[in-house]
């Protein structure tokens, strides 16, 4: 199946039922999140040895951790005796191990097995082979990457490719040194809405000048609805009178040292694939990333990431988180609003791209040769 053309410039959009489907979100969890890198903390939140987060990767729940010698860990986050999951929370900290909250099977913080009652009664227990089973990682930009896949793609074949197809080159981005920043702040949206439709709106602006009043006052640009693609190479400007990227226009933190004359007065954004959106302006970036729940139902997490100066003297970031805070909320409004037709008998067939949409075309044929391979 691939994306039928229409006369007039106009292209299908996926049928409703992809958007609201148990099976079809089942395959993308398997074929996609599970299989792909996927990024899934931010390394700072685990700042010590023994600091912990679980979160959701595809159909998994993953430990990611930090070892006693301080290198990052990540683990499914199931005990190897009966299954049950072994942290129920979301973050938090251990003093020296894991132990399961069942029969108390305890591991250590590279995931060996260490203790378990009566276990000297079962001398042949391997600790190796019955120790938590780990996940690849990679760190990069500051984050971990996870991929459950037994053998993961290439890293620079994908994740870095994508972002050279994007900007031109890696450096282009790592001239914002994404690594060193700090997180200023964090803000967590639960969105009623299919991962897909978060995707799309993300790639497109056409909606800019209808819902998004302040951030086209400060990007003049978008209000003509370009495709937010047609600004990566070269970046959206701000406007004339505007001297920072802020939801009033006025004066943002400190830039950033790295970047280009050109970077600056710029928005840039990119996706990276399946989860990971990047926007880039002279002072900050904000960094989202997806957590696909449910056909219905996604958790993003964007981070303000600015230097770590401007987070340690404790400036004043609002300003610029409230640009984009309002961003977020317009676009997930928007999501929100379609997520209930998509199971409509009028959705049965989809929608339609328009022109500055089509490159959201090529993003449906990608995910259907994804899920059919
Ligand atoms: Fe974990 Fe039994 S299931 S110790
Ligand atoms: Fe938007």
């Amino acid at each position: 199946m691939t994306t039928t053309e229409l006369p007039e410039s106009l292209i299908s959009t996926l049928p409703g039922h992809f958007y609201t489907d148990p099976q079809i979100f089942a395959l993308e969890q398997a074929k996609i999140f599970e299989d792909m890198w996927f990024c899934a903390i931010r390394s700072s939140d685990i700042p010590t040895p023994g600091s912990f987060r679980t979160v959701q990767v595809g159909s998994e729940s993953i430990l990611i951790s930090r070892s006693r010698k301080g290198e990052v860990r990540a683990f499914f986050n199931i005990c190897r005796h009966r299954g049950a999951k072994l942290c129920t929370e979301a973050a938090g900290e251990v003093a020296r191990a894991f132990q399961c909250p069942y029969h108390a099977w305890t591991y250590d913080l590279d995931g060996k097995l260490i203790a378990a009652p009566n276990l000297t009664k079962m001398p042949d227990v391997d600790r190796v082979e019955y120790g938590l089973r780990k996940v690849h990682l990679r760190e990069w930009l500051g984050y971990v990457w996870v991929s459950l896949a037994d053998e993961p793609p290439s890293f620079e074949g994908t994740v870095l490719q994508e972002v050279v197809d994007r900007l031109g080159e890696v450096a282009n981005l790592d001239h914002y040194q994404v690594d060193t920043l700090s997180v200023g702040r964090r803000i967590v949206y639960d969105v009623q809405a299919n991962w897909k439709l978060i995707i799309e709106n993300f790639m497109e602006c056409y909606h800019c000048a209808t819902i998004h009043p302040e951030l086209t006052e400060v990007l003049p640009e978008f209000a003509d609805g370009y495709a937010a693609q047609f600004f990566v190479n070269h970046g959206a400007d701000f406007a004339q009178d505007v001297k920072g990227f802020t939801v009033d226009g006025s004066e943002g933190l400190e830039v950033l040292p790295g970047i280009d004359p050109d970077q600056d007065r710029k928005y840039y954004a990119i996706t990276v694939k399946p989860q990971v959106f990047i926007n880039m302006v002279p002072d900050h970036i904000i960094f989202h990333r997806m957590y696909p729940m449910a056909a219905d139902r996604t958790i993003v997490e964007c981070d303000w990431l600015y230097l770590p100066s401007v987070v340690e003297q404790g400036k004043d970031v609002s300003k610029s988180v409230e640009l984009f805070d309002r961003v977020n909320r317009q676009d997930f409004d928007a999501c929100e609003r379609c997520q209930p037709a998509m199971s409509s008998r009028v959705y049965r067939d989809g929608g339609v791209l328009v022109p500055s949409e089509h490159h959201i075309g090529l993003f449906h044929d990608w995910l259907q040769n994804k899920i059919q391979a």
